[in-house]
C-alpha cells in the first residue's frame, strides 16, 4: 500500500478543497451565460446528464488515478503502466493545459476583483440604468492597460499565498472558511433575485425545457460546460486525488462533488435570472452578462442595489480563488515533484509565468488587439485552446487509461479501499468509462476541428 506524502486532513477537507476547485467562474459566470444562450431548461437537462454521467465518471478516475499512484499528473500515469512510458505524455498534456487555462482564468478573475472594488467605491452606482453606459464602462475597463493588470496582479498574489501556505494549511483551511461563505452569499442574493416582482418568469426559463432552442452547437456547450466545471481534464483533480485521504471513500466524495458543483450552478441560475427578467433584460446576454447586465439589475434596485453588486462580485471573486489556487498547486506540485525544488520556488515561479501570460492576453483586450492567431486575438485563441480543444483531449485520454489500460484489479482494489467497500455500482462505472465516455468526448473533439 502506498503511504501519503502530502494529503487532506479529513474527507471534509477533501470535499471542500476539490469543491472549492470545481465551483468556479464556471459556475456562476459562464453557466448562466450558456444556459441563456441555449433556451434555459433544455440546456439544463442536458447538461445534468452530462456532469453525472460523464463527468461524475472522469473524476473518479482522475481521483483512482492521482490516489493509486501517490503522484502528480506526469508520473502518475508512468507509474501505474511502467511498461507503457509514452502515456505519460497524457500528464504533460494535463500541465500544459492547466498553466493555459490559468493564464487565462486570471485575466478573467481580475475583472471581477476590479469588479468589486468598482462596485464599493459606487463607480457602477454611478452609472445608473443606461445600459450603453454599463457596457461602454465595461469595454472601457477590459482594453484598457493598466486596471486589469494591477487588479490581475492583486488577484495572482492572493493565490500564490494560500498556496505557499501549504497542502492543509493553505489549501484545506482557505477552502473550508471560504466554502461556507460562498454558499451564504449566493443564497442571500437568491432569496433577494427570487422576491423581486416578476421574478416567477427567470424561474420559468430555467426550469421549463424548449427543446427548439438546444441546438447540436449547444449540446456539445454543455458537455464542454460540463468538464470545465467539474475541473476534469486537466490533472487537476489527479493532484487532488493524490491528497485524498486513504481511508475515504472515492465514489462518494466524487459524487458530493458533482452534487455540490451543481447546486452552486443551479443557484446561481437562480440568483441571476429572476432578477434579469424582473427588470426586463435580456438573458441570453453571453459573456458579458454578469459584467454588462447584472450592474443594470443592482442599479434598478436603488440604495441597496450597491451591497448587492458588492456581494454578487465578492462571490464571482471568491469562487475564482479557490479555482486558481487548485490550478497553481497542480503546477507548483507537479514541478517540484520533478524537480526536487522546494515549493517556495516552484510557486514562484508558477506564479511569475502564469502571471507573465495572463497579461499579455489581458492586454490583447486592448494594446495587443492586432496580434492574432487564426485571425482571433490571443485570448479569444487561448479561450478556444482551453475549451474546445486541450480539456476534452486530455479527458479522452485520461479516461482510455483508466478504461483499457490501468490493471483492473488495482482499478477495483482502489476504489474498494483493499476489499473493504462495496463497488457494485462498478459494472456500470466500467461501462461508462470504456464506451460512453470516450465516445462523447471524441464527438465534441472531432465537432471542435470541424468548427
Ligand atoms: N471548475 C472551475 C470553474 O468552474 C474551473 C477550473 C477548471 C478550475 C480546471 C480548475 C481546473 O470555474
Amino acid at each position: 500500500m502506498a503511504t501519503q506524502q502530502k494529503s487532506f486532513s479529513s474527507n471534509l477537507g477533501a470535499i471542500m478543497a476539490a469543491v472549492g476547485s470545481a465551483v468556479g467562474l464556471g459556475n456562476i459566470w459562464r453557466f448562466p451565460y450558456t444556459c441563456g444562450k441555449y433556451g434555459g431548461g433544455a440546456f439544463l437537462l442536458v447538461y445534468l446528464c452530462f456532469v453525472f454521467l460523464l463527468g461524475s465518471v472522469l473524476m473518479m478516475s482522475e481521483f483512482v488515478i492521482g490516489r493509486r499512484s501517490q503522484h502528480t499528473p506526469i508520473k502518475a500515469f508512468g507509474t501505474l503502466r511502467p511498461d507503457r512510458k509514452g502515456w505519460m505524455l497524457v500528464g504533460v498534456l494535463g500541465v500544459v493545459t492547466s498553466f493555459f487555462i490559468l493564464s487565462q482564468y486570471l485575466v478573467l478573475s481580475g475583472w471581477t476583483t476590479g469588479y468589486v472594488w468598482d462596485a464599493a467605491r459606487g463607480t457602477l452606482g454611478s452609472l445608473g440604468t443606461d445600459a450603453a453606459a454599463i457596457s461602454d464602462y465595461f469595454k472601457a475597463f477590459s482594453t484598457d492597460a493598466w486596471r486589469p493588470a494591477l487588479f490581475l496582479g492583486v488577484f495572482s498574489l492572493l493565490v500564490l499565498a494560500v498556496i505557499l501556505g501549504g497542502v492543509q494549511k493553505g489549501i484545506e483551511n482557505v477552502s473550508k472558511v471560504l466554502m461556507p461563505v460562498l454558499v451564504l452569499l449566493i443564497l442571500v442574493l437568491c432569496v433577494k433575485s427570487l422576491t423581486l416582482p416578476g421574478a416567477g418568469k427567470g424561474v420559468e426559463y430555467l426550469f421549463s425545457a424548449d427543446f427548439s432552442k438546444l441546438t447540436g452547437e449547444g449540446v456539445l456547450a454543455a458537455l464542454g460546460q460540463a468538464l470545465f466545471s467539474l475541473s476534469v481534464g486537466m490533472g487537476v483533480m489527479i493532484v487532488y486525488g493524490s491528497y485524498i485521504p486513504l481511508s475515504d471513500n472515492i465514489f462518494k466524495t466524487a459524487m458530493w462533488i458533482t452534487v455540490c458543483d451543481t447546486l452552486i450552478a443551479v443557484l446561481a441560475g437562480l440568483a441571476i435570472f429572476p432578477a434579469v427578467f424582473s427588470c426586463g433584460l435580456d438573458p441570453a446576454g453571453g459573456p458579458g452578462l454578469v459584467f454588462c447586465v447584472l450592474p443594470n439589475v443592482f442599479n434598478l434596485m436603488g440604495g441597496a442595489g450597491t451591497v448587492f453588486a458588492v456581494l454578487f462580485f465578492v462571490l464571482l471573486t471568491v469562487a475564482a480563488l479557490t479555482s486558481a489556487i487548485s490550478l497553481l498547486e497542480a503546477l507548483t506540485a507537479t514541478f517540484c515533484e520533478h524537480t526536487h525544488a522546494s515549493r517556495t520556488a516552484g510557486a514562484l515561479l508558477f506564479f511569475g509565468l502564469t502571471t507573465a501570460l495572463g497579461l499579455v492576453f489581458s492586454l490583447s483586450m486592448g494594446s495587443l488587439s492586432h496580434v492574432t492567431v487564426n485571425n482571433l486575438t490571443l485570448f479569444d485563441f487561448v479561450d478556444r485552446l482551453n475549451s474546445i480543444y486541450l480539456p476534452p483531449l486530455c479527458a479522452l485520454f485520461a479516461i482510455l487509461f483508466f478504461g483499457w489500460v490501468m490493471p483492473e484489479d488495482e482499478v477495483k482494489d482502489e476504489l474498494s479501499n483493499h476489499g473493504t467497500l462495496s463497488i457494485g455500482f462498478y459494472p456500470v462505472l466500467r461501462f461508462l468509462a470504456r464506451y460512453v465516455v470516450p465516445l462523447a468526448l471524441l464527438v465534441v473533439i472531432v465537432s471542435g476541428i470541424l468548427s
